[in-house]
């Protein structure tokens, strides 16, 4: 049958102004770095991309490289949007990013323009788009000159490719310098993309200061420690868990001091009514600098269970406390 989105999908949920930009996000948006690749179940990943559209979700987040297979993402992505949800392409912020390994030889990874833009067309191929709302650079490259890599994302942005660019994975420093190249060129950086949540935080030795300062949006990744700060390692291991599945997240990241600290931390959000994953989000949406909270999902009920963290995002200054006391141990 024909999708039709729900008429009510922006009734619940909350949109925040990116950076001092025009373009608002989502309170919490939806990444397909995991369970969206070929290998996993299409019907599964179409589930969870509608769920997300009905219920007010209106920015998803891929990569070149985002599987497995590398790319195939982008194509799940794409069927998806042919099949069901073109009508709604105008209500969608959909972005992508290169810098990772993606393809042999040396202009299949890092910073140049060459691999930039190569990369882009291929991607917006794979997505069946013609333009993307966001490419970020997924990593600083080391070697490359700053000013070609940002003089690649001001000419994809020229060139109509995407709307706006952003950053993800630089540091203070090198966001600074990065965001004075790109307002110099007239493409402001809009946002950056840092891994960011309860266990861990180098994103507040100084790069949050320098995103409040520029003006920059924040979406922090792997909000939930990709699972550690769920319910799903309260016990074992589960068979179908990331920790179980993927090389991605090794069993050697749940420490016995980690686990002492998920349970206390699943205590202290029972006792505010939510589960682990809803304090999780919460948590980083109560920090001001967090535009927006970029989860991922094996199916659409847990994205269901994470986006009832919005109807609790208070924390008093005990909780904050007693929060940095359960995490300092294993930070
Ligand atoms: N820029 C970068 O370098 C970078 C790097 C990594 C990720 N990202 C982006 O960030 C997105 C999110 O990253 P992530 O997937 O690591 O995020 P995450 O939200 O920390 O982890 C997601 C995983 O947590 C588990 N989970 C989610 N909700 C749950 C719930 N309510 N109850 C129990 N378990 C739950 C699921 O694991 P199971 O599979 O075990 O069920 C899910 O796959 C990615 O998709 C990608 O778009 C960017």
């Amino acid at each position: 049958m024909d999708y039709l989105a729900s008429k009510k999908r922006y009734d619940n949920m909350l949109y925040n102004r990116c950076g001092r930009s025009g373009l608002k996000l989502p309170a919490i948006s939806l990444g397909l770095w995991h369970n969206f690749g070929s290998e996993d179940v299409y019907s599964n990943a179409r589930d969870i991309l509608l769920y997300a559209f009905d219920n007010g979700v209106t920015h998803f987040d891929l990569a070149n490289n985002y599987g497995p297979i590398p790319g195939s993402a982008e194509e799940t992505l794409g069927k998806v949007l042919k099949q069901d949800m073109n009508a709604y392409r105008d209500e969608l912020v959909i972005s992508t990013k290169a810098g990772y390994l993606m393809w042999d030889g040396p202009y299949g990874e890092w910073g140049s323009k060459k691999y930039l833009v190569s990369s882009l067309d291929q991607s917006l191929k794979r997505m069946g788009l013609e333009y993307v709302d966001v490419f970020y650079h997924h990593r600083p490259d080391p070697d490359t000159p700053m000013e070609e890599t940002m003089a690649a994302l001001d000419l994809i942005v020229r060139q109509g490719k995407a709307l706006y660019v952003g950053l993800s994975n630089y540091n203070a420093e090198q966001t600074q310098k990065a965001e004075s190249i790109l307002r110099e060129l007239g493409t402001p950086c809009l946002i950056h993309q840092p891994r960011y949540n309860m266990f861990d935080r180098w994103v507040e030795d100084g790069l949050t200061e320098v995103l409040d300062k520029r003006g920059i949006g924040c979406i922090p990744f792997s909000p939930l420690a990709q699972g550690l700060l769920t319910d799903r390692y309260l016990k074992e291991i589960p068979a179908d868990s990331r920790m179980a599945k993927a090389h991605f997240l090794k069993e050697s990241a749940l420490t016995e001091e980690k686990r002492n600290a998920i349970v206390s931390l699943n205590n202290m959000a029972q006792n505010r009514d939510q589960s682990l994953a809803q304090m999780a989000i919460a948590w980083l949406l109560s920090n001001k600098t967090v535009t927006s909270v970029l989860v991922g999902a094996s199916s659409s009920q847990q994205l269901a269970n994470n986006l009832v963290a919005l109807n609790n995002l208070e924390f008093t200054d005990e909780e904050l406390k007693s929060i940095d006391a359960i995490c300092k141990p294993v930070l």
